[in-house]
């Protein structure tokens, strides 16, 4: 039987291969240390669990909530939005809250996107940059993530060769997976580009809080006028290690809120009441537990690169994000990134994300999650150390494994 349309166009996820392997090498008793999933190991701080458990107790808050999100927490939003990046917004008409900023951009490519529309996507990026949009029935061109001069080029030969020419241009910096950082100079470019091609923006900065250098990343919103073309996603998954609350933001042009608005109404009746008063609560914060989180990714980075440089694997230290973005080594690079990380599993106990599942583009790479604590990365260190030294001895017999791809 032919597979349905919309299954077709999604294959396998890549990191379920590398899951699979993970997970029949721990039934052996294998302790895989895993820095593959970008799913943080942080708690969530206690006060933002205290206030969810003292809401719940209100039957009131357990019948269908609001799908764009209650007023408090739109309003919250806002606030921190002209807090850190100085941006005014309407949370009426400019905010909407999302099920996690995956299922909003999700839901926003199935708002604006008409059959064959084409996306500008960055290569490598998060997988639903590219899937949410071909699922909802566009297609993808692929454009460079390198946030400087050299991304402007092919961009434009994009644009000019494109038919029809691209609905959308999707940023995502700090970028999952290679973890750069745009700088606002760089941002200015970009709409100003988007302006003159009529072209929509749309920005996921999931990583809006987790940096490591002095100066934090911007938002793309701070640009006098980028509002006019674009929509911004946030996400509370990282910044307050929430990941499996699912709540998140769409920011930024009113008509593109509308429509995703529009789009939520039909779909979901907005994420569980304790939890929107919750978050509401953490974003109103006074930062501190934002500031504990970063700390702990950023010393989980420095051990990371000091320990795998150390272990014969150069990892370049990432300025932002919780991973790491690291060239495979160069006498196993032919292997492919997904032939890597599944040696890396099998003889290493070690598990990672290989580049090829955000895009072609990333096969000479793995990523790196930090979240693993600082005594298993160092662990993960050793293990890969010793995986290298007896790959020199016994070479054919590790290489032999590129006989199944
Ligand atoms: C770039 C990027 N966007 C979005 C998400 C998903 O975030 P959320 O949990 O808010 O859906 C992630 C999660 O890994 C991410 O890395």
């Amino acid at each position: 039987m032919e597979e349905f349309h919309k299954v077709r166009r999604l294959p396998p996820y890549v990191f379920e291969q590398v899951n699979r392997l993970k997970a029949s090498a721990r039934a052996a008793g294998a302790d895989i240390i895993d820095l593959g999933m970008g799913n943080p190991d942080l708690p969530t701080p206690q006060s933002i669990v205290d206030k969810l458990c003292e809401v719940v107790q209100d039957p009131r808050t357990h019948r269908y909530s609001s799908s764009k999100g209650i007023p408090g927490l739109r309003r919250a939003q806002a606030a921190y939005y002209a807090r850190r990046f100085g941006v005014k917004l309407n949370p009426e008409t400019q905010v909407v809250a999302t099920l996690g900023s995956k299922e909003g951009f999700a839901n926003m490519a199935q708002a604006i996107t008409a059959p064959g529309d084409v996306i500008l996507c960055p290569n490598p990026t998060y997988p639903i940059h590219a899937f949410g949009f071909l699922m909802a029935g566009g297609v993808i061109r692929s454009i460079s993530v390198e946030p400087d001069d050299s991304f402007f080029g092919p961009l434009e030969r994009a644009v000019r060769h494109s038919i029809p020419k691209p609905l959308a241009l999707i940023l995502n910096y700090p970028s999952n997976p290679t973890a750069q950082v745009a700088t606002l100079d760089f941002y200015k470019e970009v709409i100003a580009f988007a302006k003159k091609h009529d072209i929509i923006v749309l920005s996921d900065l999931a990583y809006s809080e987790i940096y490591f250098d002095d100066v934090p990343p911007p938002s793309v919103l701070e640009v006098p006028g980028a509002i006019d073309v674009t929509v911004e996603f946030t996400s509370m998954s990282k910044t307050f290690s929430m990941p499996g609350w699912r709540m998140g933001f769409a920011v930024g042009n009113e008509r593109l809120i509308a429509a995703l608005t529009r789009v939520k109404s039909y779909l979901d009746y907005g994420a569980f009441t304790p939890i929107q008063v919750a978050a509401t609560q953490a974003l109103n914060g006074d930062g501190s537990d934002i500031a504990e989180v970063r700390n702990i990714y950023k010393r989980r980075r420095d051990v990371m690169v000091e320990s795998f440089g150390k272990a014969g694997f150069e990892v370049p230290p990432p300025p932002a994000t919780m991973f790491a973005w690291a060239k495979i080594p160069e006498k196993f690079r032919h292997l492919g990134s997904l032939e890597f990380s599944k040696l890396l599993v099998e003889k290493a106990d070690v598990a990672v994300a290989p580049g090829i599942g955000f895009g072609e583009q990333g096969d000479d790479y793995v990523r790196l999650a930090l979240v693993e604590n600082e005594h298993r990365i160092r662990q993960a260190a050793r293990n890969i150390k010793r995986f290298l030294s007896a790959a020199d001895e016994t070479m054919h017999n590790v290489i032999s494994l590129n006989a199944h791809r």
